[in-house]
């Protein structure tokens, strides 16, 4: 039986020797230099996650019809949670989603919603379940917002849904079997709350943040509440010291995110070292009428 390299062999090869030998050496030639490069390639660090991509415009890249319009007011609700007709009975505290999701999610590092909706169906490991992009933002209303869970597929739920889907538009999908989160979210610094210094934390604080968030914690014009009965409830994402840390690291100072990560972890620790709302379940679940199901076992 020939194998292919016999037609090496120059005396097996009918005319034009010189030229076909070439050709079949430079055909080995890639071949070598080919498998070279995949070994290379199989070496390097899984890929990074892409750059937040800037997000669409408002304006200019809408749909038209009744879905842009959806959207529209889906931006308005995440920047005016607590004041706006349709989602303000849901709220029990000072804060709207953009308190924390910088400039309506589109900051690309404080808890961005650039490229949110990618990510879902995600496995929750908190629910034990697949939830949807509309269970995430709903879930937010119970905890970080200490209100109630709008009914799925209410028209609040839907335009909040339908602004954080727009804003990943275009973009392939990343769907993510470990937790219920976006490819651009919050880079975790993994701190470990024992190495916080709350009294350090305090003096920061001072220095840092009461002047908007008062030296009370309890707000003021310039800032909303950072604890207290108005601020998020201690089974919000931020109430666990290294969540906040690395919110805090990506956000604040509002407008000049400076801390050292030590500095956030001490201010973080301080901040939640103070008294909060409570968060139990049945208290922030609609009647049982207005349920559905929700997507939790406990
Ligand atoms: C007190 C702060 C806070 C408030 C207020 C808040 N959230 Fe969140 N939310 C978070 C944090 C922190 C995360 C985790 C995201 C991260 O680490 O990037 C999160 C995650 C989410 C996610 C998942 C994002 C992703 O990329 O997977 C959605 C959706 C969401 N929130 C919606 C909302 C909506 C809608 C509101 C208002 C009704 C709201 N949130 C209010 C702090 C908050
Ligand atoms: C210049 C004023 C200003 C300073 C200084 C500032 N913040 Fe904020 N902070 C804000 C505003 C305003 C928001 C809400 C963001 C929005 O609505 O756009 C906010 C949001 C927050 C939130 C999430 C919402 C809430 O109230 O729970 C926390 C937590 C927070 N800031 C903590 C801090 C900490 C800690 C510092 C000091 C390191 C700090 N901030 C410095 C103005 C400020």
């Amino acid at each position: 039986m020939r194998k292919g390299p016999a037609q090496l062999e120059p005396d097996s090869v009918q005319g034009g020797n010189m030229t076909v030998q070439i050709r079949l050496m430079l055909i080995a030639l890639f071949a070598v230099a080919a498998s070279g490069l995949m070994t290379t390639l199989d070496n390097l660090p899984a890929a990074e996650p892409p750059e937040t991509p800037s997000p669409p415009d408002l304006e200019t890249d809408l749909p038209p019809g009744p879905l842009g319009e959806t959207i529209r007011l889906g931006r308005e609700i995440v920047e005016n949670t607590g004041t706006h007709p349709l989602s303000r009975e849901y709220v029990g505290n000072a804060l709207t989603c953009s308190s924390c999701h910088l400039d309506a999610g589109t900051d690309p590092q404080a808890a961005t919603f650039l490229g949110s909706a990618l990510a879902y169906p995600a496995w929750s490991p908190r629910e034990q379940r697949v939830i949807t992009l509309e269970d995430r933002s709903l879930n937010c209303f119970m905890r970080s917002m200490n209100g109630t869970r709008p009914p799925n597929g209410s028209r609040v739920s839907v335009a909040i849904t339908a602004y954080i889907t727009w804003l990943s538009q275009g973009q392939a999908m990343r769907m993510n079997p470990d937790k219920p989160l976006g490819p651009h979210s919050t880079r975790q610094l993994n701190v470990d709350p024992a190495n916080a210094d709350a009294k350090r934390g305090r003096q920061l604080y001072m220095d840092r943040c009461a002047d908007c968030h008062g030296s009370d914690g309890l707000g003021s014009d310039d800032g909303p509440p950072v604890w207290g009965p108005q601020s998020y409830n201690d089974g919000a994402g931020l109430a666990r010291i290294p969540k906040l840390t690395d919110w805090l690291k990506a956000a604040m100072p509002l407008g000049d995110p400076n801390l050292t990560t030590q500095e956030a972890l001490d201010i973080a620790a301080f901040v939640n070292s103070h008294p909060r709302p409570k968060f139990e379940l049945e208290k922030h679940l609609p009647p049982p009428e207005r349920r559905g199901e929700y997507n939790a076992e406990h």
